[in-house]
C-alpha cells in the first residue's frame, strides 16, 4: 500500500487513536514558533489541520499542501476561514506556489515519508521570503535507530508505513548547501527530566 493510501485509511482514527508522537509535535510547534512572528505560512504535510489553529492565531494566510484527500477532507471540516486554504500536493514533486510567497513554511512529522531531502530544500528556499523561517518537527533519527515508525491500528493488526531516515547530519547538509541559516534545534521527549531517547527533533532554519 502506499503511503497516499495509507494516509487515506488512517485519516478517520488519526485525530482519535493515542499517539504521542502527534501530541508532542503540538507542544513542539507551539512551544516553537510562538516566539515568531509570520503572516503567509506554507504548511507541508498538513494532514487534519493539527497545527493550523494554532498558526492561525498569527498568519493572515496559510496554505496547507498533502497528498491524502482523506487528511485534507477532515483538515477542511475542521477548519473553515477565508484565509485557509488546503490543496492536494504531492511535496515530491514541484510545488505550485508562488515563489517568495512565505515567511514561514512548516513541515510536521512529514518528512520521515520523503526520501529526497534536496528537493524539499530547494522548493523551501523557492517558496520563502529573504529572512523567511522553515521550521521542521520530526520523529528523532535516534528513535527510528530503534525500529519506530509511523503506524496505526487495523482490524488486522497493526499497520506501518514506509518510512526513510534522515540522519541528522542529513537536515545539517541539505540546509547548508541552499545556504539556509540553523537559528533553533530542540530535541523533544517524553520524560520531562529528558531521560531516555529524545521522541523528536526540530530545527528552525532562516533565508
Ligand atoms: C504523520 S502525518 C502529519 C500531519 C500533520 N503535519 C501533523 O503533524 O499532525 C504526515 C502527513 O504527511 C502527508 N504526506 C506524506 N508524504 C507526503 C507527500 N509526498 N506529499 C504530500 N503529503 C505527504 C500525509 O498524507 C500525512 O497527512
Amino acid at each position: 500500500m502506499s503511503i497516499e493510501e495509507a494516509y487515506n485509511e488512517w485519516a478517520q482514527q488519526y485525530d482519535l487513536n493515542e499517539n504521542r508522537t502527534r501530541d508532542l509535535d503540538k507542544i513542539a510547534t507551539q512551544e516553537t514558533l510562538q516566539k515568531f512572528d509570520f503572516e503567509k505560512v506554507l504548511e507541508l504535510g498538513c494532514g487534519t489541520a493539527k497545527n493550523t489553529s494554532f498558526l492561525l492565531e498569527k498568519a493572515n494566510q496559510i496554505i496547507g499542501l498533502d497528498f491524502s484527500l482523506e487528511m485534507l477532507k477532515i483538515a477542511r471540516e475542521k477548519i473553515s476561514h477565508e484565509a485557509v486554504t488546503f490543496k492536494k500536493a504531492d511535496l515530491s514533486k514541484n510545488w505550485n506556489i508562488e515563489n517568495n510567497f512565505a515567511d514561514l513554511i512548516t513541515c510536521s512529522l512529514t518528512l520521515e515519508h520523503i526520501k529526497d531531502l534536496d528537493h524539499i530544500f530547494n522548493q523551501a528556499h523557492q517558496k520563502l521570503k529573504d529572512k523567511g523561517l522553515f521550521f521542521i518537527s520530526e520523529l528523532h533519527p535516534f528513535k527510528q535507530y530503534t525500529g519506530s515508525k509511523a503506524r496505526y491500528e487495523t482490524e488486522h493488526g497493526s499497520k506501518e508505513l514506509e518510512v526513510y531516515t534522515h540522519h541528522l547530519s542529513e537536515y545539517l547538509h541539505e540546509a547548508k548547501k541552499k545556504g539556509f541559516q540553523l537559528l533553533e534545534m530542540e530535541e523533544w521527549f517524553d520524560d520531562p527530566s529528558k531521560r531516555g531517547i529524545p521522541r523528536l527533533i526540530s530545527f528552525v532554519f532562516q533565508k
